[in-house]
């Protein structure tokens, strides 16, 4: 595969430093395949699976059709890989993140995963803030990129995270910690990539709504808005948790802690999913082949309620952040459903 980077920088995953990084490895005759940095190329891209067999006809309109957006095909298997990299490079761009400088983040798993890829390949070393009931393969996933994992008390979720993270960068101002939550790369990331992607990606067909889990609200922010750029009719759609329910990487505002990056008013409606019903979702997902997390499963679940709605030959897209291999010690696709429903309640698993 041959990579320009130079002339993939305004369209493509890479931007600044590590644009001219790959670039001179490229000048200075560096078989692309052997410059560690090209792998951040393998970023974004991902297919748009047609999963209209989860659809009941009989409630549907004609023509709907069922799109899902599989990011897990990303590098490190979510879709933070994008904001990763966005997060990263800007900070770089800015003259903040100098080289060498660790990187320290609040992550209920996926992201911290992501910028210890980014940063092992950009040359930070990464400290990532995390629940301790998070599934083991996160922890396994971060230590194997060489990042190092902090716990914070599981009970209090990712807002623990969150304050434990802002608590060990204010001792310690050598660290940079790029915030999701806060960060305007993390929506810019979708604007920029997710969002033109599935535009490409449905051709000329109506997208009735996008719905995806909420959780920074970074996806929903980012493809929300170039969406709503193209066609005002758009529903921009939210899955959140239900009170009290704890789904892997996504939030309930009513929780208390609204991201700053996230503007309420863009999102359409957002519809609460229980624990039972998004891992219903996600064995739902594996019956037509996609092998997803159980966010996704909470999307799912969504977007087939709101494509009852949707006019004759429209679509709805819903975004898989990940596959299901960081899921498969919690047994979410064998379990007996009432026997793992009770285990999340006890919040074993976050
Ligand atoms: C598995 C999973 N799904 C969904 C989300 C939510 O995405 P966003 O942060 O863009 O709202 C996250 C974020 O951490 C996640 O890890």
């Amino acid at each position: 595969m041959v990579i320009d980077a130079r002339g993939s920088a305004s369209s493509g995953p890479i931007h600044g430093q590590a644009a001219d990084a790959l670039h001179d490895a490229r000048h200075h005759g560096a078989r692309i395949d052997t410059c560690p940095v090209a792998l951040l190329e393998t970023i974004g891209g991902t297919p748009l699976a047609d999963v209209s067999l989860l659809l009941d006809h009989r409630r549907t309109a004609p023509g709907v059709r069922l799109l899902a957006k599989l990011e897990g095909f990303n590098p490190t298997g979510s879709v933070k890989d994008r904001i990763a990299l966005a997060m990263v490079t800007d900070a770089r761009d800015r003259g903040v993140l100098t080289p060498g400088r660790t990187i320290l983040e609040p992550t209920s798993g996926n992201t911290g995963i992501s910028l210890a890829f980014v940063g092992r390949l950009l040359g930070h070393p990464v400290r990532a803030v995390l629940p301790d009931n998070a599934t083991p393969e996160r922890v396994q996933a971060m230590r194997t990129y060489g990042a190092h994992v902090v716990f914070s008390d599981g009970d209090l979720g990712s807002n623990g995270a969150v304050a434990l993270a802002k608590e060990l960068a204010a001792k310690d101002p050598s660290l940079y910690m790029p915030m999701q939550y806060e960060n305007p790369a993390n929506p810019l990331a979708h604007y920029e990539t997710t969002a033109v992607e599935l535009l490409e990606q449905v051709e000329d067909r109506r997208i009735h709504a996008f719905v995806a889990g909420l959780g920074t609200g970074g996806t929903l922010m980012g493809v929300g808005r170039r969406l709503l750029e193209h066609d005002q009719r758009t529903q921009v759609v939210a899955a959140e948790p239900k009170p009290g329910d704890a789904i892997m990487g996504l939030r309930s505002l009513e929780a208390g802690y609204v991201p700053p990056i996230l503007d309420t008013s863009m999102l359409t409606r957002r519809i609460y999913v229980t624990n039972r019903h998004s891992v219903l979702g996600t064995r739902s997902l594996a019956g037509v082949g996609v092998f997803s997390g159980v966010s996704a499963g909470a999307a799912v679940q969504v977007a087939r309620l709101i494509a009852t709605e949707a006019p004759r030959d429209s679509c709805v897209v819903f975004l898989c952040a990940d596959s299901g291999w960081k899921y498969l010690s919690a047994d979410l696709f064998g379990r007996d459903i009432d026997d793992l429903e009770e285990h999340m309640d006890a919040g074993h698993w976050w």
